[in-house]
């Protein structure tokens, strides 16, 4: 099977091309990165000698036309995906995530290839934090930042090519990842990289919010299920009931850490700041019989710190400028 993974050198595809690498040697992984800020080539590189690079946009048709006549199945991970960019500057966000997948969509319209599209439980927008309810596939689309919008937009996308032109596609809707190869702009690399660096972790507003964290290799495991034996034109919530509000994270950072669980600052509140996500994640269970495989969000967090400390060569290119961005936010 000849799989096109976009996005391979981002966080969670390159971790989806380093399991198919490792667990399905009749695949060949042609990824199409165009290695933005956000892009390694080096999250790669333990795999460079296996699988095809190419660097170039989704949103380049003629590219994407090439790639996806010789594949079998694209996986689309390719996006802008942190939500303080695109309250900075929404517009990569619109290119990428809606005129990308446009692109994407006509070219597996024109050669008849099976899609999967990666999204996010964003677009549901938020609950209320003492709301026992969860996202399912029923839940109206309601996102709130620039970037959850043009994910939902892309997602309608996918689903009116599938019944207007017959596209055989499938979407995941997916909770907050972790794990290695996070950019260090997101909340638990950050924090790590801070506390690797002697800085306090510093947490938005109050600290309350609530994310449904689930170990990045438990995320693209749901993802090769939904691939194999989802049914086409179907949305699959992912998720392994890992809702944690983020002073519980920092906490637990700190003390696997080595420091007081109180040595963090509050910071200003990003604006729109969604408060809470939780899946419901019965259907890909019951109709697909995934199974999560991380059982325990601490001792995932401790392996991931562990990462951090042992890859210092991969993150630290990264982390001045990141910080300086937060810097202009006052975050
Ligand atoms: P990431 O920002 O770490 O990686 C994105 C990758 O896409 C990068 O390698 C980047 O170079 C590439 N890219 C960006 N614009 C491109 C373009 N125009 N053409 C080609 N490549 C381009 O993102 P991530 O966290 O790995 O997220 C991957 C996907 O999963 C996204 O679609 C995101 O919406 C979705 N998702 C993420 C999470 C999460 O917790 N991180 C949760 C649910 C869903
Ligand atoms: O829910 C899935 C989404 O999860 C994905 O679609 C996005 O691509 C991914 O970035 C993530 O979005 P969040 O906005 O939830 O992730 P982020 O890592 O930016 O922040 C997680 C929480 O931590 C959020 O409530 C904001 C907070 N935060 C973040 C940072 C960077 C802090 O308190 N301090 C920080 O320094």
């Amino acid at each position: 099977m000849r799989v096109l993974v976009t996005g391979g050198a981002g966080f969670i595809g390159a971790n989806f091309v380093h399991q198919t690498v490792r667990e399905r040697p009749d695949v060949h992984v042609t990824v199409l990165d165009a290695l933005t800020y956000a892009g390694d080539e080096a999250s790669l590189a333990d795999v460079a000698d296996a699988i095809t690079f190419v660097r170039g946009d989704v949103a380049d048709a003629e590219v994407v036309d090439r790639l996806v006549a010789d594949a079998d199945l694209v996986v689309h991970f390719a996006a802008e995906s942190h939500n303080d960019n695109s309250l900075s500057d929404p517009w990569p966000f619109v290119q990428t995530n809606v005129i990308g997948t446009f692109t994407l969509l006509e070219a597996v319209r024109r050669h008849g290839v099976r899609y999967h599209h990666i999204s996010t439980d964003e677009v549901y927008g938020d609950l209320e934090l003492d709301d026992p309810a969860k996202f399912t596939d029923q839940t109206p689309y309601n996102p709130s930042s620039p970037y959850s919008s043009t994910k939902a937009s892309s997602d309608l996308l996918v689903r009116a090519w599938v019944r207007s032109f017959g596209v055989q596609a499938t979407i995941s809707n997916c909770s907050n990842n972790y794990g290695p190869y996070q950019h260090v702009e997101k909340f638990i690399p950050r924090q790590i990289t801070n506390l690797v660096d002697g800085v306090r972790p510093k947490l938005y507003g109050t600290g309350q919010n609530v994310r449904d964290w689930i170990h990045v290799e438990d995320h693209n495991t749901a993802v090769w299920a939904i691939v194999e034996r989802g049914e086409i034109g179907q949305t699959y919530l992912i998720g392994a009931d890992g809702e944690v509000d983020n002073k519980t994270v920092v906490e637990t950072l700190l003390e696997l850490m080595g420091q007081d669980r109180d040595a963090y600052d509050l910071v200003s509140d990003r604006p729109g700041h969604d408060l809470r996500y939780a899946i419901d994640a019965t259907r890909l269970r019951t109709e697909l019989g995934w199974r999560p495989q991380y059982g325990s969000f601490r001792d995932g967090l401790a392996a991931t710190v562990e990462w951090y400390r042992a890859n210092e060569a991969w993150w630290r290119p990264r982390k001045d400028a990141t910080e300086a961005k937060y810097a202009t936010l006052g975050r």
